[in-house]
């Protein structure tokens, strides 16, 4: 029997060491995935590189300031020459605080010589102002930029860091924290800074460094990390750590969203904000993707519990709670109280904190018992938004009507709490929950269901000239979450997902609409969200027979994200022709992206909680993924490590799988489809037989057959009979 063994060699090079390893032996050994790793070695971070053909004007010794070298000189004698101008880039997106050491200035007249600089996160959004400063969100006082940042230059050597605030009373300001991969440097003067700049004179540059202020996930941070035989996979997997590492920081109120969004209750901790240069705050539905990828990398759940945690205890008295600290909690968004519940269900699952729960339980149950109800319609039994309620959500869309993205998502997130109810024994919430759940289920099934292309309709509203409520339009969000809440069967689902290839494949990605009737102007039928692709893709992972149509969907979507400008980080939304979908305001690293992270670990790995902490987990990997030949990785747990590897045999000749289970826990594992021939299972050499498990149980689309299997390690094999 010919084995891929690549992937079993960790674990066995680690079960076969017989004496303790050199520490040079030790480097060697150093684990494959470390190469992938996309963090900064350390705090202070370094330029790659200056951009040559961006330099302007009288610059002398244009690399100095990159190797320690002779300083780089910026001079410039007169206002009718060029303002001497270089361009750094950083080699990717970064976050925190540029710092600048000065060898000092020279002005021959009143005025200490003008810097300005200028952040984008793409070259083509690079220009005379930044793409996006924080300014450009404040009003009043709050706003102390016009998109670029100054620096009167002093005389002497010092180091200048990039504070937010004003060297001289309101004139000669910076906006502070930045997200970005260039940064554009020249010598000039804004008018209004007068008498404290002059946009002439010469200004010496000894270094530029970034004072790194986010997460900064170095190999030793990785207590859960992902590998397999598809090595552009397995970078995209590190690239959304990076991402989501990037967003992940302090609030602050002088870093953050400046519309009314900084938060006494807020200040000081650490957070998981949307993007790393905008939405530097904590929105809820973003974090159903980013903290599973702050869960399984660095097992960092601090940021998400205190924005869970913040979010609750501005619960509304009816129930709402909102999605974010912007507009000091008012933001009306329809479907984030349901992803609060999602993600505080997903919290507990992966951090087996119990208090958590047990102190917000009340919150969750008056979102699901409270706030829901009162828009339910009592003749078809679905949830309906009424256009008067002006309440848009994750797209900002003004949706209204029997909305099947609503619909499902009420679905999903009460039954997706009624199996941690039933891992407390609150089996009054999973009685009421259920039923409820399984009738919405059934009147989305009645109503919403489009037979015409297999598909359910968005809900409305109707473009002007269509009447009824239901229009021809449908959304990759209501279709995705139906199948993953379980309201469709097996076949329906994989005809769904049909449908959506068929109509909103695009060479970056699978469309959100099929139409763009709902927004002509922002042409919705070409437009790809990474967050809402991650439900679609589940969708795919878990259907019986499209698999690898999730596959081509991926290597489209992170295929077109890392090789376009900047390059590693994923983006908030892409418009059309692959474009950044709302132009220099687009954020390049938005965390709700990375949808890659958990899809990899909980799908091709195949392992997700079913309990608290993982106590009971589920391990399922995904055979049938393009070429992936094999996967291994580890899931850190409160109880510890769960490592897993696959590898199947060459020529469908079985799969080998060793797992090694934290003390304390247990778990299934899935007895993988490839073909329909039965296989032998053996465990450690012993052959065990399996239980078939129906459809019902949640989130799984397959009739699987299962065993069970405890802690310790384990050696399986799957062979044909
Ligand atoms: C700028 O002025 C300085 C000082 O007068 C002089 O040494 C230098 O040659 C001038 N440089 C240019 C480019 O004119
Ligand atoms: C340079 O400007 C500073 C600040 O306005 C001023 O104090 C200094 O005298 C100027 N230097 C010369 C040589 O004019
Ligand atoms: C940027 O400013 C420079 C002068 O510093 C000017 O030559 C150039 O045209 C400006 N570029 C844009 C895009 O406005
Ligand atoms: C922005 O530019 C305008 C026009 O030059 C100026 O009046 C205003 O003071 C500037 N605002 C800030 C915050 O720099
Ligand atoms: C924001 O304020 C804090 C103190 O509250 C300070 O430590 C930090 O450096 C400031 N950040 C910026 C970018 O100015
Ligand atoms: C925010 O809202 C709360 C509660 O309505 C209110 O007490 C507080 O003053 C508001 N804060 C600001 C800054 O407006
Ligand atoms: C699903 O499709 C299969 C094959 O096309 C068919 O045999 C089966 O009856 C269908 N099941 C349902 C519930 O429609
Ligand atoms: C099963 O195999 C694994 C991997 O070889 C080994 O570590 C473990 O001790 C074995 N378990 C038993 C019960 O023999
Ligand atoms: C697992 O079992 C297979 C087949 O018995 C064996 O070839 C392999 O070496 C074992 N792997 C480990 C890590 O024990």
């Amino acid at each position: 029997m010919l084995l891929q063994l690549a992937a079993l060699l960790t674990l066995t090079a680690v079960i076969c060491a017989t004496s303790a390893p050199t520490s040079s032996e030790r480097r060697l050994a150093q684990p494959s995935w470390h190469k992938y790793v996309r963090s900064p070695p350390s705090l202070d971070v370094r330029p790659a590189k200056i951009l040559d053909s961006y330099t302007v004007g009288n610059v002398h010794n244009p690399e100095g300031f990159l190797s320690g070298g002779r300083p780089t000189v910026l001079t410039r004698n007169s206002t009718d020459r060029e303002h001497p101008t270089i361009v750094i880039d950083f080699g990717q997106n970064v976050a925190g605080v540029l710092k600048i050491q000065f060898a000092g200035s020279h002005n021959r007249t009143q005025g200490l010589p003008g810097l300005r600089i200028a952040f984008a996160e793409t070259l083509e959004f690079l220009k005379n102002r930044s793409d996006f400063t924080r300014s450009d969100n404040a009003g009043g006082s709050e706003k102390i930029t016009n998109g670029t940042d100054q620096i009167a230059v002093k005389n002497e050597a010092y180091t200048w860091k990039d504070l937010h605030g004003c060297q001289f009373g309101r004139q000669v300001c910076s906006d502070g924290l930045h997200g970005f991969r260039y940064v554009k440097i020249w010598l000039d003067a804004l008018p209004e800074d007068a008498p404290y700049t002059s946009p002439v004179g010469s200004i010496s540059i000894s270094s530029v460094t970034l004072e790194w202020s986010a997460y900064l996930g170095t190999p030793d941070t990785f207590t859960g990390w992902f590998e397999c035989s598809n090595e552009k996979l397995t970078q995209w997997w590190y690239d959304g750590v990076y991402t989501v590492d990037l967003g992940t920081d302090l609030f602050l109120a002088n870093e953050t969203e400046p519309r009314d969004a900084s938060s006494p209750s807020l200040e000081g901790k650490q957070v998981l904000f949307d993007g790393a240069k905008r939405d530097r705050d904590p929105y809820v539905g973003d974090l159903a993707v980013a903290s599973l990828t702050s869960y399984l990398s660095h097992d960092f759940a601090e940021s998400t519990r205190n924005v869970l945690e913040d979010l609750a205890l501005h619960q509304r008295a009816d129930g709402w709670i909102p999605p974010a600290s912007i507009n000091n909690y008012t933001l009306p968004l329809f479907d984030y109280p349901l992803w609060w519940v999602v993600c505080s269900v997903d919290y507990t699952m992966y951090t087996g904190d119990v208090s958590y729960t047990k102190k917000y339980w009340a919150v969750l149950r008056k979102v699901l018992d409270g706030y829901y109800p009162k828009y339910m319609d009592g003749s078809s039994g679905l949830l309906v938004k009424s256009a008067e309620l002006g309440y848009g959500d994750y797209a900002f869309l003004p949706r209204s009507g029997p909305i099947t993205y609503y619909n499902a998502l009420y679905v999903y997130a009460l039954r997706y709490a009624s199996t941690l109810a039933e891992t407390f024994g609150w089996t009054d919430d999973v009685q009421r929950w259920l039923p409820h759940a399984e009738a919405i289920g059934m009147a989305v099934r009645q109503h919403n269901f489009d037979t015409k292309v297999n598909a359910f309709y968005d809900g409305g509203p109707c473009p002007k000239g269509q009447t009824g409520s239901y229009c021809d339009v449908h959304s990759q969000d209501g279709n995705s979450l139906a199948i993953l809440a379980g309201i469709t069967d097996k076949n329906t689902s994989a005809q769904i997902l049909n449908y959506w290839s068929k109509v909103a494949k695009r060479p970056y990605g699978n469309a959100f609409y099929d139409s763009s009737v709902l927004s002509p102007d922002n042409q919705f039928a070409d437009r790809v969200y990474a967050f809402i692709s991650y439900f679609e893709l589940r969708a795919r992972l878990t259907t019986p027979g499209t698999s690898n149509s999730g596959f081509d969907e991926i290597s489209r979507l992170y295929g077109w994200m890392s090789s376009h400008d900047p390059g590693i980080t994923m983006w908030e939304g892409i418009g059309p022709s692959g474009s950044a979908y709302q132009g220099a305001f687009t954020s390049m690293a938005h965390g709700w992206s990375t949808g890659i992270v958990p899809l990899l670990s909980n799908h091709v790995l195949g392992v997700t909680p079913l309990a608290p902490g993982f106590r009971n987990w589920k391990i399922c990997p995904l055979l049938d993924f393009g070429d992936v030949s094999w996967a291994r990785g580890q899931v850190p747990t409160p109880y510890g490590n769960l490592e897993v590897s696959w590898a199947k045999h060459e020529h469908d000749q079985g799969v080998s799988l060793i797992i090694s289970a934290p003390r304390r826990t247990k778990g299934i594992v899935c007895v993988p489809r490839s073909g329909q021939q039965d296989l032998v299972i053996r465990v450690n050499g012993t052959r065990v037989s399996t239980d078939a498990v129906p459809e019902s149980q949640f989130g799984a689309q397959e009739t699987i057959s299962v065993f069970h299997l405890g802690e310790g390690a384990h050696n399986v094999t799957f062979s044909p009979e």
